[in-house]
């Protein structure tokens, strides 16, 4: 097939043997089982309630069951042609001989459901039935043994709620009334959480009428039978925390000013978020239910012959620490070992304890052994000096002693006799002020206490006029207009077509030379949808060989415009791939979901999302990682390599602080220049340097005082000189900003649609250039021609 023949002409051709398809073939939708299997958390398990006996018999309470919710609402959800909800498959394990399901409760909320359904309730979104008192006696006649199922819903555009009673990081009045009443009659109880984000565990912690609690969180197209896999013991839970469980949504530092405004967020909490906060500030530590890193497994594991050393590789310090897991249980299992540092306090005070490196063991067979080795780069511990307590603008590695600690959750523990010494402070990069707050009155200090930062009271927000939403694409009317006819100086002798810069005929200067200006606008701006697409492309000048690339969201699959009646894999929420802490994972889903796309004949897929879980109410957490910036970048940077090794493009977005979705398109994120570089821009960082995604997508949001896409300190800066991004920056679709300022800045595409007649108007008033025009333009055909 010659280059770009699947994006030019969308042909029809499967890609799987045999002439067969890919998109949501058997091999894809085992895949995002097993990997619903890996990322779940068993919280409790107490009285050997679970796994489930073979032969034993159960009870499944809770609409959940039924009204199973496999990943949130907005571009991160896609069609399928099925979801296997979670009674459904338990009764795949029955059909197997494994246990016996009373099915006259399971047939109540099937019932319920469906009427719920036929009155206007979408999934997720259902109330939970009062349980009959006679079903409910029948049930315990049937069996002792109760599995309680809970199920939430969120989405993007909206946030989630945090008070008592809300149906939402609460249990409702009416899951209370259920909890209770079975509670009550079964003397063995399990609980299955079907959610994307942070819930309320205080219900069961320390009900000792519980024994047992699932975190199966949105676990994609098989998520019903990945539940039953492991409540029937056929796979050994292998997932952990990647957030902190507080004991209530007020405990989380967020929770204080979450609310507080709509037009800005103020992140005074700074870099003590999730467990940087509660292993660090003082009385923090209580305030914790499950903490960071933990879950249990079927069998037990013993880490033992713990060290480490320094070492130089390839001219770079690293500590490099082993210890040796052996699976002490009588069931076969995977652990995930993990390496926290403590740095010194110095002037700039530090969190605790903070995650340095982890690795997954494979699945050890009872009495197995397995040497792991984890690597940690010493100055990855400098933090960043934002006002200049050690050395301005600069990561420092202050003096002092660095302690190690290794175990199986930040809490689980053992420090290490090794410890790194630094004689003297030493500034490891040097940078400049970037994105600094105008507005951020205060952070929080290693002690608790605030420190007052400098404000620029007269530096308002500089908000840009709406954007209409959903807009389509349009190209430029360019007739008769001389500056829009106008072309640039060096075109080549002949017209040259984009495959003639593939094959090295013309530069892309001289290719982009020919254009006219508002050929290179058009090129800047969202292109409408081909074939299956339903979020625009870019590219479109078919005059000079250039393909209309599309897009497709998002991290949950690939989405594809519904009534095209082509359905794709649901994979599990990132949420759930981050618990896994095995990035191989994340990446063969990244590979088998980039081959979706290619089938149908898409190329940039928009995912990973990576932003920090800063609070359990954001709307769109399910589709962001961790509370923790080397879980979310090693995630993202396995995602993305996943998606480019079979040659489509990833976008990481949403690039950055994007933590909250009420008025996204307008709220100020305000937060210091550390807590950005070392929280909420090193995911992203680590995701750059890593992987190298051929786009990145910036946030609707502002970040102090500034559209994130108009910032050249944040795209030029940052992006491109810090980190050396190579990629092409889009903008999310519709957002708010300016054009010709996000192209000064290096957004180089507006999407869904642009505003040529804004930009072209801009050039003429020489607020942006031709060449600044021609910067963008190379970026978005050099994306282009990676394509196959
Ligand atoms: C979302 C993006 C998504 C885009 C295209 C926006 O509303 O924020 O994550 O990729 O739409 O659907």
């Amino acid at each position: 097939m010659e280059k770009w023949t699947r994006i030019a002409h969308q042909p029809c051709l499967p890609m799987g043997k045999d002439g067969r398809l890919v998109t949501a073939c058997e091999e894809h939708i085992r895949l995002s089982r097993t990997a619903a299997t890996e990322g779940m958390v068993l919280l409790k398990n107490e009285g050997g309630v679970l796994p489930l006996k073979r032969g034993s018999k159960a009870a499944v309470f809770g609409k959940g069951q039924i009204d199973y919710v496999r990943g949130g609402g907005g571009s991160g959800e896609v069609t399928t042609s099925y979801t296997r909800n979670i009674y459904e498959g338990l009764k795949i394990k029955e059909a197997e001989g494994k246990l016996q399901i009373f099915d006259a409760l399971s047939h109540f909320y099937e019932e319920n459901v469906k009427q719920q359904y036929v009155q206007g309730k979408e999934n997720g979104k259902t109330v939970e039935p009062a349980v009959p008192e006679e079903l409910l006696q029948a049930a315990r006649r049937f069996t002792d043994t109760a599995v309680i199922t809970i199920c939430r819903f969120s989405g993007e555009g909206w946030d989630r709620k945090g008070i008592p009673g809300d149906g939402d990081f609460y249990l409702s009045p009416q899951e209370q009334a259920m909890v209770d009443a079975v509670t009550s009659a079964f003397p063995r109880v399990a609980v299955v959480l079907d959610v994307g984000g942070m819930v309320d565990s205080a219900w069961f912690k320390d009900n000792d009428r519980i024994q047992s609690v699932l975190l199966a969180w949105q676990a994609g197209i098989e998520g019903g039978l990945a539940v039953a896999d492991i409540l029937c013991g056929d796979v050994n839970p292998s997932g952990k925390l990647v957030d902190t469980f507080a004991g209530s949504f007020d405990d989380y530092p967020s929770s204080a000013n979450f609310n507080e405004s709509e037009d800005y967020v103020e992140y005074t909490e700074d870099i003590y978020v999730g467990y940087r906060y509660f292993e660090t500030i003082p009385g923090a530590a209580e305030k914790v239910n499950y903490p960071f890193g933990y879950g249990l497994s079927y069998t037990s594991f013993a880490i033992e012959g713990v060290s480490a050393q320094l070492q130089e590789m390839n001219g770079v310090a690293q500590i490099v620490a082993q210890a040796s897991v052996t699976n002490t249980g009588s069931m076969a299992g995977k652990e995930v070992v993990q390496l926290y540092y403590s740095a010194p306090q110095g002037k700039l005070g530090k969190p605790a304890k903070v995650l340095g490196a982890f690795a997954k063991t494979r699945c050890l067979q009872p009495g197995e052994t397995q040497k792991v080795t984890l690597n940690l780069t010493v100055d990855s511990m400098a933090s960043y000096d934002d006002t200049g307590k050690v050395a301005k603008s600069a990561y420092v590695m202050e003096a002092g002693e660095y302690a190690f600690h290794l175990g199986n959750s930040v809490r689980n523990t053992v420090e290490l006799s090794y410890r790194y010494v630094e004689k003297e402070d030493r500034v490891t990069l040097q940078l400049q002020e970037r994105v600094a707050p105008v507005l951020l009155k205060e952070r929080m200090l290693s002690d608790g206490s605030y420190e007052a930062l400098p404000v620029q009271p007269d530096c308002g927000i500089d908000m840009s006029p709406d954007f209409m939403e959903g807009k389509p694409p349009y190209k430029g009317n360019w007739a008769g207009d001389a500056v829009a006819q106008a072309v640039g100086e060096g075109a080549p002798a002949e017209k040259a077509m984009l495959i003639d810069v593939v094959n090295g005929k013309v530069t892309m200067e001289q290719f982009l030379a020919q254009l006219t200006n508002g050929q290179l606008i058009d090129l800047l701006c969202g292109q409408p949808n081909t074939g299956v697409a339903n979020t625009f492309g870019m590219g479109n000048l078919p005059e000079y060989g250039v393909p209309n690339l599309m897009t497709a969201d998002g991290p949950a699959g690939v989405r594809i415009r519904p009534s095209m009646g082509v359905c794709t894999t649901a994979w599990p929420c990132a949420t759930l791939l981050a618990c896994s802490w095995n990035p191989d994972i994340v990446y063969e889903v990244g590979a088998a979901g980039a081959r979706e796309m290619k089938e149908n004949n898409l190329g940039v897929w928009l995912t990973p999302a990576m932003n920090i879980h800063r609070s359990p109410l954001c709307g769109r957490n399910f589709e962001y990682y961790s509370e923790d910036p080397l879980i979310a970048g090693k995630m993202a940077a396995a995602k993305v390599n996943g998606i480019q090794s079979e040659h489509i493009g990833a976008s990481v977005k949403h690039f950055a602080c994007n933590n909250k979705e009420t008025n996204r398109k307008a709220s100020d994120s305000r937060v210091s220049e550390r807590a950005l570089r070392e929280i909420y821009l090193k995911g992203f960082e680590i995701a750059v340097k890593e992987a190298q995604p051929w786009t990145l997508m910036t946030c609707y949001n502002l970040i102090n005082g500034r559209y994130a896409s108009e910032r050249e300190d944040l795209l030029a800066g940052i992006l491109r000189e810090e980190w050396g991004f190579e990629g092409m920056v889009t903008t999310d679709w519709w957002n708010k900003a300016y054009q010709y300022k996000e192209i000064k800045a290096g957004n180089d595409l507006k999407m869904g649609s642009g505003d040529p007649d804004e930009v072209l108007a801009a050039l003429k008033e020489g607020k942006v250039t031709r060449a600044e025009i021609e910067t963008c333009a190379a970026r978005i055909l050099e994306t282009i021609m990676k394509l196959d």
